[in-house]
């Protein structure tokens, strides 16, 4: 009697816990395809200083190396010096031609993101944790971002009087840019590319990642 109860409770426990892996797999999958790197933004959408620190506030729930967290976040926003953000940045580095953002869909509001300590690994793998956490928040909110990490880290730090070196720079902003996945082999070019007006980003099919 007592064994068939424990028995019960356990199926009970599996088949809620497939229940909520399900579920959490598919919404997980939404949310990272629709968080692609977007570089050209509707600005009758305004970003407020209080959307970015929600998006800041998920920071505490992540994994940190020696739980260092040392990332600092710097918010800016349309009208407060987002201009010199803008200045001091490098998007769409693959598509040179086209010199994205096209005027009029520049991202207005960002996440600067410094460092309390040196740069290393660990740090470099904390900063990638915290960027597609913080993008993943954002697009769970309605809007989309952008991971810069081309942009000129003395011009910030002097522009914002930053106590600590910027490592890298969140937009964030509501994307209107048409963007497209393509499964590609590995040998085939990972450079993304626009096609008719929409954006093509390769990914690499990933039954290829697997070292066999
Ligand atoms: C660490 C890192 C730095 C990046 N820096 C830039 C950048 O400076 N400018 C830019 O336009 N895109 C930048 N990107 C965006 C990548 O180009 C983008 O992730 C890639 O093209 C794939 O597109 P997807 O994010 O939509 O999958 C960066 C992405 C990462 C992860």
């Amino acid at each position: 009697m007592a064994d068939n109860y424990i028995e019960n409770k356990f199926e009970e426990y599996n088949s809620k816990k497939k229940v909520v892996y399900k579920s959490a797999g598919r919404s997980l999958d939404r949310l990272l395809t629709t968080n692609r790197s977007y570089r050209g933004y509707d600005q009758a959408y305004a970003v407020s200083k209080g959307t970015l620190e929600k998006i800041v506030a998920v920071n505490p729930l992540l994994p940190s190396a020696k739980n260092q967290q040392a990332l600092r976040f710097k918010l800016v926003t349309a009208g407060d010096k987002a201009d010199i953000v803008l200045e001091n940045i490098k998007l769409g580095g693959m598509l040179p031609e086209l010199h994205l953002p096209f005027p009029g869909t520049e991202p207005q509001a960002f996440i600067i993101i410094c460092s309390t300590v040196p740069e290393s690994k660990m740090l470099h793998v904390d900063l990638g944790i915290a960027a597609q956490s913080m993008l993943l928040k954002a697009v769970e909110l309605g809007y989309n971002g952008l991971i810069i990490g081309a942009f000129n880290a003395k011009r910030i730090e002097e522009s914002f009087a930053l106590p600590y070196p910027p490592v890298l720079i969140l937009a964030i902003g509501k994307g209107n840019e048409n963007i497209e996945l393509k499964t590609i082999s590995a040998n085939e070019s990972h450079a993304y590319y626009r096609e008719n007006g929409t954006h093509i980003v390769p990914k690499v099919r990933w039954e290829e990642l697997i070292i066999r």
